[in-house]
């Protein structure tokens, strides 16, 4: 099988969509309409990509920065396709784009009960902040 990995476009949106709404763990909001996802691959140009087999998405990551830090949000993998690399590939691609844009550190939000995610991160080398809680504020 021959995955190609793909900058995430707008054309893709509708695909990616489906393929978010099937993984359960994600925390899918409001975020993640069309609107806000145009505004967010605007902002952060071929950071976020998508893993294809032929038409069909397999593989999801959204990477942006916002000067200072890199952020990650929505690395996602088909069942059928985990723990080929998939994952380790998306995330290589993002990580060398925000390096490319003088990103020095990047973060992740993960759930706490999302203990396999958990897993993953502390076994590809990315490190549990004990020192920090995320606390977020309604604007509207
Ligand atoms: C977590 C997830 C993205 C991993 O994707 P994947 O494509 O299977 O991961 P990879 O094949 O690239 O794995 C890279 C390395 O991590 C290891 N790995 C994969 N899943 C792991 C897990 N759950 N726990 C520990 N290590 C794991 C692989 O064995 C591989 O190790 P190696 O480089 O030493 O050989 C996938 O399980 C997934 O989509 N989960 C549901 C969505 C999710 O929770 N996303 C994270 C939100 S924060």
């Amino acid at each position: 099988m021959k995955i190609d990995y793909k900058p995430f476009k707008m054309k893709h949106y509708e695909r990616v969509y489906e393929f978010w709404q099937n993984i359960k763990v994600l925390g899918m909001s409001e975020a993640d309409n069309k609107e806000n996802i145009k505004r967010y691959l605007k902002k952060n140009r071929n950071s976020s990509f998508v893993a294809l087999n032929g038409s069909e998405v397999i593989g999801t990551i959204l990477a942006g920065h916002d000067g200072r830090r890199g952020y990650i949000h929505h690395v996602a993998i088909d069942e059928n396709h985990r723990k080929k690399g998939i994952a380790k590939n998306l995330i290589n691609l993002a990580i060398a784009k925000l390096k490319k844009e003088g990103m020095v550190k990047c973060h992740i939000f993960v759930f706490k009960e999302n203990k396999n995610a958990k897993n993953f991160w502390s076994h590809t080398g990315w490190t549990e902040r004990t020192d920090l809680d995320v606390m977020s504020y309604n604007i509207i």
